[in-house]
């Protein structure tokens, strides 16, 4: 039996996986376009590269309004301040997300309250949602994470029932669609991000999506320097910021939105190939993504690890494993918010917190599960080569499912990086 490469043997595959971010001649003459036009930022907003993006991008989403900001960070600050977050406010949340989620929130001086996902799909839990609703609630805030969308009936209707307002994070989102409407356009706005690693990207970048015509204009305000909106109805004028996008990004972004249905069909393509052959080994299992998410949209591959399955050898020995045969991956991708080293907030930082640290307490199995001992995350690129790319993949799964001893054994320096990632993050 061929030994683990972990172990010193030789990796399944040597070769790289494509490239991210994909690009070609189409961005290339955009880019030089915006160059040329000598109008190089986002004002008068959101100026006329940005705009056509912003057409494109609210069509593709089914949103009446896209509006293009400077990343995906404000992207949701500007969602819930459209949304009419006040300080002290409660904003639930996933504890299983990127601590950009949940950065927003205490930047608004309002309190974010760290809810538990579902085994199923790694996305915020209705039922625990509903349980964490307080007087002070204002907003609910679901991340559609890695390739499944959270369950977004359930939460328009909590919403609607508690007049809540549901804000969408869809940095993971790009073209995805629930019961055939898009992601952003579900609850009261979305936010997505478009920085290096996402479906689509200038390297950074955000849209905000809403169908509301006020939200609509208060978003624009907020991005625009607290100027009026173009359509400027309502009059809601705010304290702004210069939260704009670029002409070069949306020039670039251009290029990429017209790539994304081919490309998101690719992903998909090679998810189930990948799916097909995973769910026959003994040990791994898939997510669920919810039958009534109509279009797929896989920012990352991501299915669960059994460690009983593989006689005890942790989730990062065998993610060192299948990165040293040549299959870039990972484990530890988000740590639970509240433990995150990225979230290190100490009593007195914000008002809204009060003397202590609201979280300091707070546990969610699932998410500590899925975190630290479950979750194997396998970035998109992966999945635009061909289906040799895929078979690689399987085959450095099977190799390590067949090889327990190097697994469980094996000293690299591989392993120590996974488990010094995870002690430096705790
Ligand atoms: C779930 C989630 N939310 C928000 C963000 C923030 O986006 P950005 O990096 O563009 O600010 C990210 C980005 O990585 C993310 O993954």
């Amino acid at each position: 039996m061929p030994r683990l490469a972990l172990a010193g043997g030789t990796p399944v595959r040597t070769r790289p996986f494509t490239r991210w971010p994909d690009h070609d001649e189409r961005e290339r003459a955009l880019l030089l376009e915006a160059l040329e036009a000598r109008s190089w930022g986002g004002y008068p907003f959101p100026n006329t590269f940005a705009d056509r993006f912003a057409t494109a991008f609210a069509e593709a989403h089914d949103a009446r309004h896209a509006l293009p900001v400077a990343n995906g960070t404000v992207a949701i600050e500007i969602a819930l301040k459209a949304a009419g977050l006040r300080p002290g406010d409660e904003v639930i949340l996933p504890a299983y997300t990127f601590e950009a989620s949940a950065a927003p929130v205490l930047r608004l001086e309002a309190v974010p309250v760290f809810v538990d996902v579902l085994p199923s799909t790694w996305c915020l839990d209705p039922a625990a949602t509903e349980a964490a609703i307080t007087t002070r609630t204002r907003a609910i805030l679901p991340v559609h994470l890695a390739m499944c969308m959270a369950d977004m009936d359930a939460f328009t209707a909590i919403a609607e029932k508690r007049g809540l307002a549901v804000i969408e994070d869809c940095a993971h989102a790009h073209g995805a669609k629930w019961k055939k409407v898009g992601a952003g356009s579900l609850g009261q706005a979305g936010a997505f991000s478009l920085q290096t690693s996402k479906l689509l990207t200038a390297g950074e970048g955000g849209v905000v999506t809403t169908n509301d015509d006020e939200t609509a204009e208060r978003a624009e305000s907020y991005i625009n320097c607290g100027r009026a909106s173009r359509a400027d109805r309502f009059g809601h004028r705010l304290v702004g910021f210069n939260h704009r996008l670029t002409e070069f990004q949306a020039a670039v972004l251009l290029g990429q939105l017209e790539k994304l249905p081919a490309q998101s069909a690719r992903r998909a393509a090679r998810a189930e190939r990948l799916g097909r052959a995973l769910d026959g080994i003994d040990g791994l299992a898939l997510v669920e993504p919810d039958p009534r998410q109509t279009s797929p949209a896989i920012y990352q591959y991501v299915f669960r690890y059994d460690a009983t399955a593989f006689e005890g050898a942790s989730r990062d020995r065998f993610v060192a494993a299948l990165e040293a045969e040549g299959i870039p991956c990972d484990g530890l991708f988000y740590e639970p918010v509240y433990r995150s080293s990225l979230f290190a907030v100490r009593p007195g930082d914000f008002r809204a917190l009060g003397d202590g640290v609201p979280w300091a307490e707070t546990r969610c199995p699932v998410t500590e599960r899925a975190a630290y001992e479950e979750s194997v995350w396998l970035h998109h690129p992966v999945l635009l080569g061909s289906e040799k790319d895929v078979d690689d993949i399987v085959e450095a799964i099977a190799k390590i499912r067949d090889n327990l001893d190097d697994l469980r054994t094996a000293d690299h320096p591989l392993v120590h990086l996974k488990s010094l990632n995870r002690a430096a993050r705790r």
